[in-house]
């Protein structure tokens, strides 16, 4: 073995150290076979430090020829899967250290100069996170739209709104729909906001203290893409804040529960729209699965497991947020729990969503160029189950008060005519016009415009009601913020 080699990681803090570290220490502490998916990110932030410092004049130009040169081998390495992770070096940084001096030699030794793994791996995250937001950003725009192409084909399918899941008013499925949209709208202007702080450069805080080299933060910053809106550079302005908080990571998944949480929401409706009860969807069956022992079954397998995997990442929420509680500065290993939770927050909301957009949009037909295969809905099924709500009460109360008299009264006029209709056994738009007007002498004729399904709709029509000419507007918005 070279000299030039950093084979185990006790010849990364060298001669000191008396005793080597047990098997069950060694695995307990390394993170390599979770954090080696940072690979790309910690070469780019070594690529972008090694360039400030020949930059300089802290390594020569060579040096940093040299470094190139072994990160372009490696990059390869990695990619094609040929590169030998060793647990034995503990984690991606000294992995990727280690094989850039065996193949370039003491320009590798130099690379760490100015620098800490405690503010390397800080920036390693950090950087790697920004571009998981970004593609996630993208997958919310696509669910969004996803939903705004179901909604444009029902805004006059009507269904029971509910209200403690009790029937409460005629709402436009098209509303219904777009109503998520909204939630889904708000978690990316979240993850926008969170991406802004988390896109931030550690590198150059070195341990804890900063460092007594001439860096240039700032030019490692702008080479990073680590700038705000106006392109100024963003860099950690305190180093022992920069090496050790991860509120950046906490936020995230924050954000991340929060969508979770909205698609839960969709989940649970989802669920019960398909359920004989409701009746009121159906999803293509390669979102379902069928039963080993009930021949009949055709459950909604995917909506639960994303209704489950939310507590997964509400889960990860509380791990994080416990693990920066108590934390003394400024770097301590605990920190190297971020990891995992926060992969797996990526992992599950990244696939959530775009499998939702897949179940509720469907997927585009290559020969058509439309999508096909998405939720199919029942119009006549939800319509029944709205006459079944008598979901047109406070249409009539309405009406009662527009001719004269006060909500409170008409409120119980209504609760009577309710009473009859349940005894008649029919929809109040289904009472005899003699039987309506045996509760109160004003209603005319005119009062099945507003006992009407599509009437109650029409007359919502203020700005975030549900009356179609609202939801068309609300569409309209959507598309245009959708594209740009
Ligand atoms: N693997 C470590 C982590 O994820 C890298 C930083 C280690 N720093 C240290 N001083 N031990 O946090």
């Amino acid at each position: 073995m070279s000299k030039n080699q950093l084979d185990t990681k006790s010849q990364a803090w060298s001669a000191l150290f008396s005793e080597p570290m047990s098997e069950l220490v060694k695995r307990y502490t390394a993170s390599v076979f979770f954090d080696k998916r940072l690979w790309q990110a910690d070469i780019t932030a070594s690529l972008a430090h090694a360039e400030m410092l020949a930059h300089q004049q802290i390594i020569g130009a060579q040096d940093l020829a040299d470094i190139q040169r072994g990160m372009a081998l490696i990059w390869t390495e990695i990619e094609t899967d040929q590169f030998e992770w060793k647990l034995d070096l503990e984690d991606v940084h000294l992995n990727i250290e280690a094989r850039l001096t065996q193949l370039v030699g003491d320009a590798g030794k130099r690379l760490h100069t100015g620098r800490s793994r405690n503010d390397q791996v800080a920036t390693d995250v950090r950087l790697w996170l920004r571009g998981e937001i970004d593609l996630i950003l993208g997958l919310l725009n696509d669910l969004q739209q996803s939903m705004v192409s179901v909604a444009e084909k029902n805004v006059d399918v009507i269904l029971p709104g509910f209200t403690h899941l009790q029937v409460a008013q005629p709402v436009s499925f098209a509303h219904h729909l777009l109503a998520y949209v909204e939630m889904f709208a708000r978690d990316a202007e979240r993850l926008v906001d969170v991406r802004r702080r988390t896109n931030r450069l550690p590198l150059g805080s070195a341990a804890l203290a900063g460092t007594t080299y001439p860096l240039d933060r700032e030019h490692v910053a702008k080479s990073l893409r680590m700038v705000d809106d106006q392109g100024h550079p963003q860099v950690c302005q305190n180093s022992l804040d920069g090496v050790s908080d991860r509120d950046f990571a906490i936020e995230f998944t924050a954000a991340a529960a929060l969508c979770m949480v909205h698609i839960s929401r969709l989940s649970e409706e989802l669920i019960l729209w398909m359920s004989q009860n409701f009746g009121f969807i159906q999803i293509a069956d390669r979102f379902t699965t069928g039963s080993s022992i009930m021949p009949q079954k055709k459950n909604p397998d995917v909506p639960e497991l994303a209704r489950g995997k939310t507590g997964r990442v509400v889960g990860h929420l509380m791990g994080l947020i416990t693990l920066m509680k108590g934390q003394p500065l400024a770097y301590n290993k605990d920190n190297q729990e971020d990891k995992e939770p926060l992969f797996d927050t990526v992992d599950t909301l990244k696939d959530t969503l775009r499998i939702f957009s897949e179940m509720v949009g469907g997927q585009v037909n290559p020969a058509t160029g439309h999508k096909e295969g998405g939720i199919q809905v029942k119009p006549q099924a939800m319509e029944a189950a709205v006459k079944k709500g008598y979901a047109t009460a406070t249409d009539l109360a309405d009406y009662l008060v527009k001719k004269g008299l006060p909500f409170r009264d008409a409120h119980e006029i209504v609760a009577h005519a309710v009473k009859a209709a349940t005894n008649h056994n029919c929809d109040l738009s289904e009472l005899p016009l003699s039987v309506l007007q045996s509760f109160h002498a004003s209603i005319d004729k005119d009062v099945y415009e507003c006992l009407s399904l599509q009437g109650s709709l029409n007359a919502r029509n203020t700005l975030g009601g549900t009356a179609p000419v609202q939801v068309r507007a609300q569409i309209a918005r959507h598309l245009q913020r959708l594209a740009g």
